[in-house]
């Protein structure tokens, strides 16, 4: 069979009305683009977008990393930035140019996740987008279907899926260089919780099959590489997964987005709120979020794209959303309280700081 590379680039470069959605102009731009220049570099692409992050899936054979891929994508997204800019929209370009403001204007730009995949006969696989949080919101989806037989019951039913997998982590706090670690499941399952609880600083990069070799994950972990080592903001995470076979089955990859559990991010990339799961081209709505992830399910051959289906987008998840509306709501009645807002180190704002930085000037020393 012959080697393929999947690849999700990502870029928020302006939407309508605040950061919510970008514009079907925009779209029709990237994908005129890429239709016209992407010929001789990729088999096959998908362009949507979740929330304000346009996101471009490609199939190709020039390996993950690729400038040329990189270049085409960053050019279309150029493309949509020029349309975003003459329509008025807010924070155009903002991934691109370092020069329209928004919390994240010192970001990374576009998050890309990538593999270079030995095509199976049949290889099915999910391509996630979230919006309003961080890389670090799926490493509890990943630890619970990649460590835990509560959610894949591929654990006990396949002893192929027995054997584990390796995860390769990175501490994305250290910002010199890539520092990552290898930790193989079931073995050292609770030393890969002990890091994967940290949302913010340890990021799931890629999962590898212990059985095959194969890679099964790759996710995007640029928020905190930081740009010379100081905090840029939130930067959006892509993710793709392979499913099926000797991997976890698709249902087993979703069930925990069930939970909508708390993650950084909403409102000024400066909150706690639950992970919605939600329907392809998606729009951000209730305090600049909720946080959201879509997911599309393709199957691929030589290349060649079938689907999307959107996974999300059936009755159970319906219900889902309404649980995690209502955990939004709990959380949002504590308002800047504890928890619901995140600690300094995490703010996307330097409001505060400044602030207390003024106070502590008014604080006095009581004398004994
Ligand atoms: C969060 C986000 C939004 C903005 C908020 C204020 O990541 O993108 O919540 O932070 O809408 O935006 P500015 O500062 O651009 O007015
Ligand atoms: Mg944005
Ligand atoms: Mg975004």
């Amino acid at each position: 069979m012959a080697k393929i590379t999947l690849s999700v680039i990502k870029a928020d470069v302006g939407s309508i009305g605040g950061h919510i959605k970008p514009s079907d102009e925009m779209i029709d731009a990237v994908k005129r683009y890429i239709k016209n220049k992407g010929k001789g570099i990729f088999i096959d692409f998908y362009v949507g977008y979740t929330g304000d992050d346009i996101a471009i899936l490609s199939t190709h054979k020039k390996g993950v990393l690729n400038s040329k891929v990189h270049k085409l994508c960053w050019d279309a997204f150029l493309e949509a930035a020029k349309i975003a800019k003459k329509q008025g929209l807010y924070g155009a370009g903002q991934d691109l140019l370092k020069s329209s403001f928004s919390g994240n204007v010192k970001g990374m730009g576009p998050a890309v996740a990538e593999m270079e995949i030995e095509e199976r006969p049949a290889e099915p696989f999910l391509f996630f987008a979230a919006d309003k949080t961080e890389p670090g919101a799926f490493n509890l989806p990943l630890y619970l279907s990649f460590c835990d037989p509560m959610y894949t019951a591929g654990f006990i039913l396949s002893p192929v899926l027995k054997q584990g997998f390796t995860f390769v982590i990175m501490d994305v706090a250290y910002t010199k260089a890539d520092k990552i670690i290898k930790l193989n499941s079931p073995e050292e399952i609770y030393d890969i919780a002990a890091l994967l609880r940290d949302n913010g600083r340890f990021v799931v990069e890629s999962i590898w099959s212990r059985a095959t070799g194969e890679q099964v994950v790759s996710a995007s972990t640029t928020r905190l590489h930081n740009i010379a080592g100081k905090y840029v903001g939130k930067d959006d995470p892509v993710m793709l997964v392979r499913t099926q076979k000797n991997f976890p089955a698709t249902g087993e990859i979703l069930c925990p987005y069930a939970i909508g559990h708390y993650v950084a991010g909403f409102m000024r990339g400066s909150h706690a709120g639950p992970l919605m799961p939600v329907k392809k081209n998606s729009s951000i709505s209730f305090f600049d979020g909720p946080p959201v992830v879509s997911c599309l399910a393709f199957s691929v051959r030589n290349g060649k794209l079938t689907g999307p289906v959107d996974v999300f987008d059936h009755p159970y998840w319906d219900y889902v959303r309404n649980k995690v509306a209502k955990k939004a709501e709990e959380i949002r009645r504590q308002g800047f309280s504890g928890q619901a807002m995140l600690p300094m180190t995490e703010l996307e704002y330097t409001g505060v700081v400044e602030t207390l930085k003024k106070l502590e000037k008014r604080f006095t020393i009581r004398k004994k």
